[in-house]
């Protein structure tokens, strides 16, 4: 049996708060949206919507103004909220990409990795046209071929499928704990981005890309005793 090194041949990361915090952008169109229904929210609550999909986010922060919507009404309304992201995001550039990840994203294919992303987002093509960050990708699956929203792992079985790997050999990068339970699920090695608190489910947790080299990682994926 080869090792876990020679194993992993793809990696997959997530968009949103992994490869670029497009999360600001995201509260600042709820938030507007909260304030026109009457009511706000702080960025501690917007925390718990990191992951859900755009339909569920509107209906936690309807219960957090508690309000009622009709399915109609919530349509219109995440709507008019994704004009006003789309509108914010619409200024996004290359420097907006996180630190360290395209240094990564280098070296994972000097490594001879295949690389994929996984976003729940419908904007994640624009997000990664304007940041630059399209060509580094060998797949993306994105808000228009999910089904079925995080903790199902169907988002990361379809970016393996893409890359013609099975969930074993691949490695998946979120800052979710959703998303994280999502990897775990589909049989994946999950490296959670961000605070290990809010990320019990990870094999691994990293603050970011930053200083991170993919020896360096391997190395700490062995200290963790997860190969
Ligand atoms: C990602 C983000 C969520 C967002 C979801 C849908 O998972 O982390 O905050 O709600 O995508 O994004 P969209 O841009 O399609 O509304």
């Amino acid at each position: 049996m080869p090792g876990f090194s020679e194993q992993i041949k793809g990696c997959i990361f997530n968009l949103d708060g992994v490869m670029v915090d497009t999360a600001k952008y995201h509260y600042t169109a709820w938030r507007r949206l909260a304030n026109q229904l009457g009511f706000d929210f702080s960025p501690q609550q917007h925390e718990e919507l990191r992951g859900l999909s755009r339909l569920a986010s509107l209906e936690k922060i309807l219960e957090w103004g508690d309000i009622y919507m009709t399915e109609a009404e919530k349509l219109h309304w995440s709507d008019v909220k994704n004009n006003w992201y789309v509108e914010l995001i619409s200024n996004l550039r290359p420097a907006d990409v996180l630190p360290g990840v395209l240094l990564f994203l280098r070296q994972v294919r000097e490594a001879g990795l295949k690389i994929a992303l996984s976003s729940a987002s419908r904007s994640a093509r624009q997000v990664l046209r304007s940041t630059q960050l399209e060509a580094y990708f060998d797949a993306i699956i994105d808000g228009y071929s999910i089904r079925k929203v995080k903790p199902d792992p169907e988002s990361f079985l379809l970016a393996a499928q893409a890359l013609g790997l099975p969930p074993s050999a691949c490695l998946v990068f979120e800052d979710a704990d959703l998303g994280v339970q999502a990897g775990v699920a589909g049989g994946f090695t999950v490296i959670g981005i961000g605070l290990p608190e809010y990320l019990p489910n990870a094999h691994l947790v990293i603050a970011g890309f930053e200083n991170l080299t993919w020896n360096n990682l391997l190395k700490q994926l062995s200290g963790a005793a997860v190969i």
